[in-house]
């Protein structure tokens, strides 16, 4: 099992989730961050949460190659994870070029450097909106991909390098992770979803709107052909995600070449659903309306998580419940973010 773990994103929502995950199981961990959406309290926040350190972490933006060689020559891992990248949909459409550039040139970046250094495993985040208006539930990784925008074109031109690298090196390890919806926080309401700027997601709107940071949710479309109107998403437990990551690398060498698996639950629920759940564990009241649908969304991404129970032996354990709950305690514990 990989001793030493590059995670590159390491300070972001999911990368955080899992060095915790990491730490409490005995890998090192060494993290790249350059703090564009996160903040290096989250490492602290993990340190905390742990009870062991973060080897290093270094501010390096994931297209400087000389930066990356460095932390390779210094802490010769055994494996990456690769989160580092944007992912907002919506800007992704205004802004192409920058979307390519960080997650695209950025993940070749990595690879060659990796080359370099022979590190020769990788465990990529993908994203289940390569799948786009698929029209199927569930989605399983042999399904047809037909990304919608910038962002998900992103993540699949990466598998799709990472498919080619692998086809010429047989020696490298590859797994690559298309998240559904992750949500939710770390139990101990210490981490959280903390995008800086705008908040596009919809837990992290849901916590400031019942916590009174923002006044009403505006629900993208009340007319998709779903249980109620609204779009409909398999949410996953983002320490089911983080838990996910250490299984890979447990998994990692048991083949070769590049592997696609789907995470997430199997279940779809749709925005009104979300709500009305968040409002029971929350207490609170979410005031909404429903307003035109959001250019780029879908009605309805499911996962058929079969090929990694399979795979792995792996499945899911947390419910929408403990999404809700644990998203709303790091709201409570933080009431203006990682400031205070
Ligand atoms: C998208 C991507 C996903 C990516 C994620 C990260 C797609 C299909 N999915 O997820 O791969 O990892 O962004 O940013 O592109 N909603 C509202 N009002 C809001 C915000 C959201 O009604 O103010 C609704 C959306 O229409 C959607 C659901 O809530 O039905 C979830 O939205 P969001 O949390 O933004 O995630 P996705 O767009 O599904």
């Amino acid at each position: 099992m990989p001793a030493t773990v590059l995670v590159t994103g390491g300070a972001g929502f999911i990368g955080s989730h899992t060095c915790v995950e990491l730490l409490r199981h005995g890998h090192s961990v060494v993290v790249i961050d350059d703090y564009s959406n996160s903040s290096p309290q989250a490492l602290l926040r993990v340190e905390q949460i742990s009870g062991r350190p973060v080897d290093a972490f270094h501010q390096v933006d994931i297209r400087d190659r000389r930066a990356l060689a460095e932390v390779f020559t210094r802490h010769y891992p055994d494996a990456v994870i690769h989160f580092a990248a944007k992912k907002a949909v919506g800007e992704s459409v205004a802004r192409p070029v920058e979307y390519y550039d960080t997650n695209v040139a950025g993940t070749i970046a990595l690879l060659s450097v990796m080359h370099e250094h022979n590190v020769r495993r990788l465990v990529f985040s993908s994203s289940c909106s390569v799948y786009g208006n698929a029209n199927k539930v569930p989605l399983g990784e042999r399904d047809p991909v037909g990304p919608t925008n910038p962002y998900a074109a992103s993540k699949l031109m990466c598998e799709q390098v990472l498919t080619d690298f692998c086809r010429r090196l047989p020696e490298w390890k590859v797994l690559a992770l298309r998240y559904f919806n992750p949500i939710g926080a770390h139990p101990s309401g210490l981490l959280n979803e903390e995008p800086r700027g705008a908040v596009n997601n919809i837990m992290p709107l849901l916590t400031r709107i019942a916590a009174g940071r923002l006044g009403q949710l505006d629900i993208y479309g009340g007319d998709y052909p779903t249980v109620d109107g609204t779009g409909v998403r398999d949410y996953i437990h983002v320490m089911d995600v983080a838990e996910a990551h250490r299984t890979a690398l447990e998994r990692i060498d048991e083949a070769s070449g590049m592997r696609t698996f789907n995470l997430g639950t199997g279940h779809g629920t749709s925005v009104l659903q979300l709500v009305r759940e968040f409002e029971r564990v929350s207490g609170r009241t979410i005031p909404y309306r429903i307003t035109k649908r959001r250019p780029g969304d879908v009605a309805v991404l499911i996962a058929d998580p079969a090929a990694v129970a399979q795979a792995w032996n792996w499945t899911t354990t947390r419910d929408l419940t403990a999404m809700c709950r644990d998203a709303w305690r790091a709201q409570e514990r933080n009431p203006v973010g990682y400031s205070v």
